[in-house]
């Protein structure tokens, strides 16, 4: 089962993850990160960046594999994932750029960009912590409903509702990709801890469903029930459709501090 964690902001949630994402570099220089793009991470990001503020820590052999990316979207355009991830990631954390990678959605060589990225991540020795943000519609990267448990980083067509979703980061909804590149939910599933994150009530149908739902394609977030290490970090308003909250609560509570998340 994955361990639900509840918190009561999203400063808390970010301070909880930074931290076990500060000790996991702490004991390996090299570690890989799986970063999600977003606004949920966010809280994530500023907490290490405050961290290492805070308590200078060598970041500069860590490795990043984002999660996904925009087909189509001119080099350089301000909300390509690269541009992301270079604008709250790599510059605030101080991380090395050319170690944090991001898929190429530039559609002249696209075709093979699935299977370069795959490579690549294999290359780095896999992905140690995902971070990861849900969708309305359930989809984890952008794997929509229907997606298989066992793709790989592939291009694949966004749905209307997520479009609308992400249209607020654009001047109108129709600037917003039909396309993406994202990483396959097989992908997803090989890194070794999964660490998804969602606040307010617009997410509690889809992380009742990725928890607490059957195991099914209709629902890409249920592929976190099919991984060994699993942490879903949530406010109230994201747990709230959860049947066994009282008992998520209790664990928590009772949980040995060694364990970490
Ligand atoms: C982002 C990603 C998506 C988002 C999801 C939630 O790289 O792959 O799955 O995590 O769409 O988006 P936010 O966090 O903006 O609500």
């Amino acid at each position: 089962m994955a361990e639900i964690v509840i918190v009561d902001s999203k400063r808390s949630a970010g301070e909880l993850v930074a931290a076990s994402v500060r000790r996991l570099i702490e004991a390996k220089a090299d570690t890989v990160l799986g970063l999600a793009t977003g606004s949920t991470p966010l809280p994530v990001y500023a907490a290490l960046a405050e961290s290492f503020r805070r308590n200078p820590l060598d970041v500069s052999g860590v490795r990043g594999f984002a999660l996904d990316e925009y087909v189509g979207l001119a080099r350089g355009h301000f909300e390509s994932y690269r541009e992301v991830i270079s604008r709250e990631v790599i510059q605030p954390l101080g991380l090395t750029p050319n170690r944090i990678h991001v898929p190429n959605g530039a559609a002249e060589t696209l075709q093979g960009a699935g299977a370069d990225y795959e490579r690549s991540i294999e290359a780095a020795g896999g992905v140690d912590l995902q971070l990861l943000g849900i969708g309305r519609t359930g989809h984890l990267g952008f794997n929509e409903p229907g997606s298989s448990f066992a793709s790989l980083t592939r291009v694949k067509t966004l749905a209307p509702a997520s479009r609308a979703d992400n249209a607020r980061f654009f001047a109108t909804p129709e600037e917003v990709p039909r396309h993406c590149i994202t990483q396959g939910l097989g992908t997803i599933r090989r890194a070794r801890h999964l660490v998804l994150l969602a606040f307010g009530a617009e997410k509690a149908s889809a992380i009742a469903a990725a928890v607490e739902g059957p195991v099914t394609a209709s629902q890409p977030g249920s592929a976190i029930q099919l991984h060994e290490h699993v942490t879903v970090v949530l406010d109230e308003e994201a747990a709230a459709e959860l049947a066994n909250l009282d008992f998520y609560r209790y664990s928590w509570a009772n949980k040995p501090a060694w364990q970490g998340i």
